[in-house]
């Protein structure tokens, strides 16, 4: 009986079996595949033109979320900078590609540190507003700083391919990135004067505290 079971079992599965998708067909007729250099480049502008794809949308987002003025600021001209090397990565992308752009509109997954759920469940429940602004700055300033490694590591790899045209591209996004990136570590003090009254305010003295006011 039981056997029976099990072969009925695998017999419904094998229809909800997932179809082959294309990005699998697209690798395998790549694999192996030689590339020149120009194309391999490509290929890695393209995978910082993803980042910017998504970072843009999270600065938009951002923008939207703080509350603090000065880092709203910031990060609305960052936004400016980000558009401005997603368009100097396409137009990078047409001239080594002899006009026949590859410029992928898809966006990367940014690395954001994720705790533990155990963790999340309770910040969930005690965050205060400020601090969902301080996470999301901490988170900000991870993105900046895994964009000066890409930018920093894609600017050599270029000078190895004799990419002339793209180095000093690539040496701007860097300056941009590295000069957000040292913003946010400067601004940090201040922001968390601004942020520490609310933080302070959803504190509840210990027994300790409480004895010493007596
Ligand atoms: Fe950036």
């Amino acid at each position: 009986m039981a056997r029976s079971k099990t072969r009925n079992k695998s017999k419904s599965a094998s229809p909800k079996r997932k179809p082959t998708r294309r990005k699998n067909n697209l690798s395998k007729s790549m694999k192996g595949k030689k590339l020149t250099s120009n194309q391999k480049l490509t290929l890695y502008l393209n995978e910082a033109l993803a980042i910017e794809n998504a970072a843009v949308q999270r600065l938009q987002s951002r923008i939207k979320q703080t509350k603090m003025e000065n880092t709203k600021q910031r990060l609305e001209l960052h936004l400016e900078e980000t558009r401005g090397q997603q368009d100097r990565l396409k137009q990078l992308m047409l001239d080594l590609g002899d006009g026949k752009g590859t410029a992928t509109k898809d966006k990367a997954q940014l690395p954001i540190l994720a705790p533990p759920k155990s963790l999340t469940n309770i910040f969930g429940r005690m965050m205060t507003s400020a601090e969902y602004d301080l996470k999301a700055a901490k988170e900000d300033a991870i993105v900046e700083n895994a964009e000066i490694i890409l930018y920093d590591m894609l600017s050599h790899l270029a000078e190895k391919m004799n990419a002339a045209n793209a180095i000093p591209i690539l040496a701007q996004s860097l300056s941009e990135e590295k000069s957000m990136a040292d913003w946010i570590k400067t601004n940090t003090p201040e922001m968390i004067t601004q942020l520490w009254p609310e933080i302070e305010d959803s504190l509840v003295m210990s027994e300790e505290e409480t004895q010493e006011l007596r």
